[in-house]
């Protein structure tokens, strides 16, 4: 693949959970692939796990990382096309990204959405321009409306769940929105539509309050309701994730504690295994309870950030180089 943006640039999805598999197991298994290789890895904005684990993938294939805080660090970019830069951004993104493709040979940005303007997030204009002028392969570590890496991650874990529990065939998957103290992007649970519809191997449900329908472009395909508790009915999978209003965009319209997933919510489910891509807050999202019951699976979720990273690095030092 050239870029890593969405599952668009994914020609074998199976492939690619395999490969990180493979990794998982052989964690050097490529650790000369990237030598002599600098990898740039640019946050706009906070992360603990996509900054460390990608480093740490990056570093396992012989790349070299080189981190830029460009929200603290950097000049304030500017991505509009013909602006007049006469406010507070100091850089185009069309003069600072081809410098960056002379520094680097893999780009990786991670980005979020303002939540004010829906035309504007969701045109992607960010990572676009990275695209346009950066002359290099560009990896999405999130951007304004959709995260690949973690969706990848997560096909990754409920792979490696259900070659540990041969019980489950083709698993019911629940992605239930739950409560949170202000409002986020839709960008994890859009991803994670989009990514379980390509794959098809489940049976795929989304549970959420009225009101907060996603763009129905990543969840065509999947069932959805608002009674949480009949969507948990059997699941084998609930993966948990509060998002803000997408139709009049970026608000909370409800807070209702009842969303919160819960021990008791779970007892109609097949002993589901319970996702959330972290940070979480507890006793908010997800009760105390669940999160260190054992049927939850977020620390495995999230230690496969590394091998869906390596997965993704290597394929594209393989095909780009
Ligand atoms: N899940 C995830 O992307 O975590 P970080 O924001 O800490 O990178």
């Amino acid at each position: 693949m050239k870029n890593f943006i969405s599952i668009d640039d994914v020609a074998d999805l199976d492939k690619l959970i395999n490969k990180a598999l493979y990794y998982k197991k052989n964690p050097l298994a490529d650790k000369n692939l990237g030598e002599g290789k600098r990898i740039g890895l640019l946050f706009l904005n906070p992360s603990l796990r996509t900054r460390l684990s990608t480093q740490v993938a990056a570093r396992q294939l012989g790349l070299e990382p080189i981190i830029f805080n460009v929200d603290k660090e950097g000049w304030a970019l500017e991505f509009e096309e013909e602006a007049i830069m006469s406010g507070n951004t100091v850089e185009h993104i069309k003069d600072a990204a081809p410098v960056l493709g002379k520094y680097f040979d893999i780009l990786c940005i991670r980005t979020f959405p303002s939540l004010k303007n829906k035309e504007d997030d969701y045109s992607e204009l960010y990572i676009r321009q990275f695209v346009k002028y950066a002359g290099i392969p560009v990896v999405s570590m999130e951007s304004a409306t959709l995260h690949p890496l973690q969706s990848l991650t997560d096909i990754i874990t409920i792979t490696e769940s259900m070659t540990s529990d041969l019980s489950i065939k083709r698993p019911r998957i629940v992605l239930t929105w739950a409560p949170h103290v202000k409002p986020l992007p839709q960008c994890v649970a859009n991803s994670f539509s989009q990514w379980i519809n390509a794959w098809g191997k489940a049976d795929f449900v989304i549970t959420h309050p009225e009101d907060y329908e996603l763009d129905p472009a990543f969840t065509k395909g999947a069932r959805i309701t608002h009674d949480q508790d009949e969507a948990l009915k059997n699941a084998d999978f609930v993966y948990v994730k509060n998002w803000s209003t997408y139709k009049d965009y970026g608000k909370i319209y409800t807070n209702d504690p009842e969303w919160m997933l819960t021990d008791e919510k779970l007892r109609v489910s097949n002993k589901a295994k319970v996702m959330h891509c972290l940070p979480v807050r507890r006793n908010v999202e997800l009760s105390d309870e669940v999160l260190d019951g054992p049927y939850s699976i977020v620390t495995m979720q999230a230690g496969n950030r590394v091998w869906a990273a390596q997965a993704v690095l290597s394929d594209i030092l393989q095909s780009q180089f």
